[in-house]
């Protein structure tokens, strides 16, 4: 798929942006801090409702505007939809889709897939299990848009769970507060299995597209392989106290059975029920789990060299665009890099040059316009204060 046109209104720095993309490469050149990853960020929203550099959608509206508006004519297979989304500082945001008011916003997910690869992504390999667990989820989304839904009703019913357990806390554990926990504990189980046996079935399905791009990247003998860590398993109980528990404490699952995952959510939920209460937190499930990205038989994370971690992490992305050609009705989703060729040596920038010219649609932002090879054929725009021009 591709994009034919995009449109922003007071999105972060533009004013407003009237913009007709090509198929191939689109190149993005400026100086810093004009807009560039703003408006790929657009694109990205569109297709994940989340962004690569900030939680919530507040920092893309224009300062001292109320709102911004991003709308896209999207192409598939010779199909046009026109996808239109409004973001409200104080009102609830808006998506149509073909000019029809889309009933939830969520409902223009799987329209525009891509993917984005961006200096960032090294967080993916290096840091927080939340770093990975957002890596997962966005893709499961794109892959089966319905799971959007999912996860908004199992964040739900974990926030209001949590907050049943810190009442419980304080002013004691009664019979009429449990029973309500006990309501609360199927939907969490029920959601929250679906949650992570889709994960479990998301990276069996990447790993062959996972293992090619590692060797066509890296050109090297070690396999990446993901694994899945769950809170549900081994006898230890994550530590509530942070956010995040100690992903050495956690057990790899392989079942992909909601049923199968679903007791074993129960029983871990009976288990941890006193501490949960003393904590006034849910300490288990699909919010605390992790991915453990193996290299051969080390984890990267923590023994990858700098330049594994970033082959590994350019992997992931180069395996989901695969993913989602192989998986979904759209073809090729867009692929946005931003920033990444100053980052990388001669030899990488030929290489993932080389391996992307055939998507359908690629964006490329550059500081520097020498710094994208030149054999990338492009249509080059100039970014310069929040303006685009060219194409
Ligand atoms: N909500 C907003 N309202 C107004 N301006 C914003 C908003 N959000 C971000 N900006 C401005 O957008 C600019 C950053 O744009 P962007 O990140 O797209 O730069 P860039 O062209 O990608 O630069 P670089 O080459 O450094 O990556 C900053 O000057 C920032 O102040
Ligand atoms: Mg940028």
């Amino acid at each position: 798929m591709f994009i034919r046109h995009l449109s922003l209104a007071s999105f972060r720095n533009y004013e407003t942006a009237e913009v007709g993309l090509g198929q191939g490469v689109n190149l993005l050149v400026g100086p810093n801090g004009q807009g560039k990853t703003n408006f790929v960020e657009a694109i990205r929203y569109l297709s994940t409702l989340s962004s690569h550099r900030v939680a919530g959608y507040q920092p893309m509206i224009k300062q001292d505007a109320p709102q911004a508006v991003v709308r896209a004519m999207a192409s598939h297979q010779d199909r046009d939809v026109l996808i239109e989304l409004e973001l409200n500082r104080d009102i609830p945001n808006k998506a149509r889709i073909n000019k029809s008011p889309a009933p939830r916003v969520r409902d223009i997910l799987g329209l525009v897939n891509s993917v984005t690869f961006a200096p960032e992504d090294l967080d993916i390999v290096k840091r927080d299990p939340s770093n990975r667990r957002t890596f997962i989820d966005e893709l499961v989304v794109q892959v089966w848009p319905r799971f959007a839904g999912v996860y908004s009703d199992f964040e739900r019913v974990l926030k209001q769970r949590n907050t049943l357990l810190k009442t419980a806390r304080q002013t004691g554990a009664k019979g009429s507060a449990l029973s309500t926990l006990d309501a609360w504990d199927q939907s969490l189980v029920s959601y929250g299995a679906e949650i992570i046996g889709a994960r479990v079935e998301l990276v069996e399905r990447l790993r062959p597209h996972l293992f090619e791009a590692y060797q066509s990247i890296a050109i090297a003998n070690n396999e990446p392989r993901i694994l899945v860590k769950s809170s549900l398993l081994g006898q230890a109980i994550p530590n509530g106290w942070g956010e995040e528990a100690e992903s050495e404490e956690l057990e790899y699952i392989q079942t992909a059975d909601r049923g199968e995952i679903e007791q074993l959510y129960a029983a871990k939920l009976a288990t941890v029920r006193g501490k949960e209460l003393e904590r006034g937190l849910t300490l288990v499930g699909p919010q605390r789990d992790d991915l453990v990205l193996m290299l051969g038989t080390l984890p990267a994370k923590g023994y990858a060299s700098h330049g594994e971690s970033w082959s590994y992490a350019l992997a992931l992305r180069l395996a989901s665009i695969a993913l989602l050609r192989a998986e979904t009705r759209t073809g090729d989703p867009i692929l946005i890099l931003d920033d990444v060729f100053a980052e990388l040596d001669a030899g990488r920038r030929q290489r993932l040059a080389g391996m992307v010219a055939n998507n359908e649609q690629v964006l490329i932002t550059a500081a520097v316009a020498e710094d994208v090879p030149a054999e990338l054929v492009a249509t080059v725009f100039h970014v310069e204060g929040g303006v685009v021009t060219g194409g």
